[in-house]
């Protein structure tokens, strides 16, 4: 399944990039072509010659070379590869991911890539643990890339816990799977809605909800990451997009209809946005003032409710139209009156009950509601919840699942 894939391979510094080199033996012997940057810390545990005898190509090591650049080019390095890997990721490579930032001619093709990227983090276990690592691990995994390991284990700084690098054999599975994923949707459109609406009283104020938006997202991550063209559809989040999402910004929920209908037709359509249920009846143009005596009557109207407008269209119904409940009782008997009621397909029903901490939490507890039947679902991130949901809307559309996945 690798034959002829091309692997884009980053290796930064770190103890660990000695397994590199197996595992771009492991890759060549499956017909992988791999191209590789090393950064420049890389090349104080690995040289250059031994990953150029390896790989059977040319090393490229720098953002300013003359000759490589106008031999290939860095934007070129990244887009002719199927999939790029960081392995191992150092904790500082992971920081400059996440912050964006192009200083050397690693973080520059990964900024340049459109491509799916897996990373194989490696580091001394507090380096791991502190919340900086964490937090831009969590926002370059939001922007969809891949992470296998770190596994436990004795770490060559003598400590021991969390922080070895995954072995070369775990990860060439890890990039099968991704591959044979990744053009799975490869044909499909989708369109997803995400976070709150924001519903004006004045210019100044609004009416909202405490919607994160990260479920909506990481679903959007998850059918991109399938191939899936996907539009998601956002009221306003502290999100990152995910990497090959077109995001449509919204507000209110009248700008999110129109925003959704201009996208169709599309194969499927998943409903993750906590969408206000009522506006103000007439926003003002202009600020309240506090001083017009006693205090203002808001009226509210009905806002339209997207999911069941979608659901109910007629010849550009998306083939299957996906809902969420958030309920705090009776979740399952509420999800599925709800389905029935607006005429989607599936009903997502979680529970939003207090100690549930599913709201701007990063865990869901999740039941899927169809005409079949319900399936309850483990406790899972948001993360997972989406990689399962994408799954299922894969096989209901007619994708048959890859070997090994
Ligand atoms: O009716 P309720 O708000 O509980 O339904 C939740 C589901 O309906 C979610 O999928 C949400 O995105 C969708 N919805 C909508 N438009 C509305 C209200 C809810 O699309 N106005």
């Amino acid at each position: 399944m690798l034959q002829d894939r091309r692997i884009l391979l980053i290796i930064s510094g770190g103890i660990a990039a000695y397994k590199s080199l197996e595992l771009i033996r492991r890759l060549r012997e499956r017909g992988a072509a791999v191209r590789c940057i090393m950064t420049a810390a890389a090349e104080h545990f690995v040289t250059p010659l031994s990953v150029a005898s390896l790989s059977e190509d040319k090393v490229y090591t720098d953002l300013w070379s003359l000759t490589d650049e106008s031999e290939m080019g860095h934007i070129r390095l990244s887009r002719e590869a199927d999939l790029v890997v960081v392995a191992p990721a150092s904790a500082d490579l992971i920081a400059r991911m996440a912050t964006g930032l192009a200083d050397d001619l690693a973080t520059t093709a990964l900024l340049a890539s459109d491509k799916p990227v897996l990373i194989a983090p490696t580091m001394n276990l507090m380096m791991w643990a502190h919340p900086a690592t964490q937090a831009n691990l969590a926002t370059i995994e939001a922007r969809g890339v891949k992470r296998i390991g770190p596994g436990s284990g004795e770490l060559a700084c003598g400590e021991v816990g969390s922080g070895r690098m995954a072995e070369p054999l775990e990860i060439v599975v890890a990039i099968e799977r991704i591959l044979a994923g990744a053009a799975r949707l490869a044909e499909k459109r989708a369109l997803v809605t995400s976070g709150p609406t924001r519903e004006p009283i004045d210019p100044v104020r609004y009416i909202s909800n405490h919607s994160s938006g990260k479920q909506g997202h990481a679903i959007a991550a998850a059918l991109a990451a399938l191939g899936a063209d996907t539009v998601l559809v956002s009221g306003p989040t502290q999100e990152p997009s995910p990497a090959g999402v077109r995001v449509v910004p919204v507000e209110t929920a009248a700008e999110m209809l129109a925003a959704c209908e201009a996208v169709l037709p599309v194969d499927v359509a998943v409903m993750a946005a906590a969408v206000a249920d009522w506006r103000v009846e007439t926003a003002t143009g202009h600020k309240l003032k506090k001083d017009i005596g006693a205090p203002p009557v808001l009226r509210l109207a009905e806002n339209p409710d997207i999911l069941a407008s979608i659901a109910q269209r007629g010849n550009d119904r998306p083939a299957l139209v996906i809902g969420f409940a958030a309920e705090t009782e009776n979740v399952v008997e509420n999800a599925r009156r709800k389905r029935l009621r607006k005429q989607c397909d599936w009903i997502l029903a979680n529970d939003v009950s207090p100690g549930t901490d599913t709201f701007g939490g990063d865990r869901n507890t999740v039941h899927l509601v169809d005409a079949d039947g319900i399936e309850a679902w483990p406790v899972m991130t948001k993360r997972e919840v989406a990689d399962r949901l994408a799954e299922r809307i894969a096989q209901h559309l007619g994708v048959s699942c890859p070997r090994g996945s």
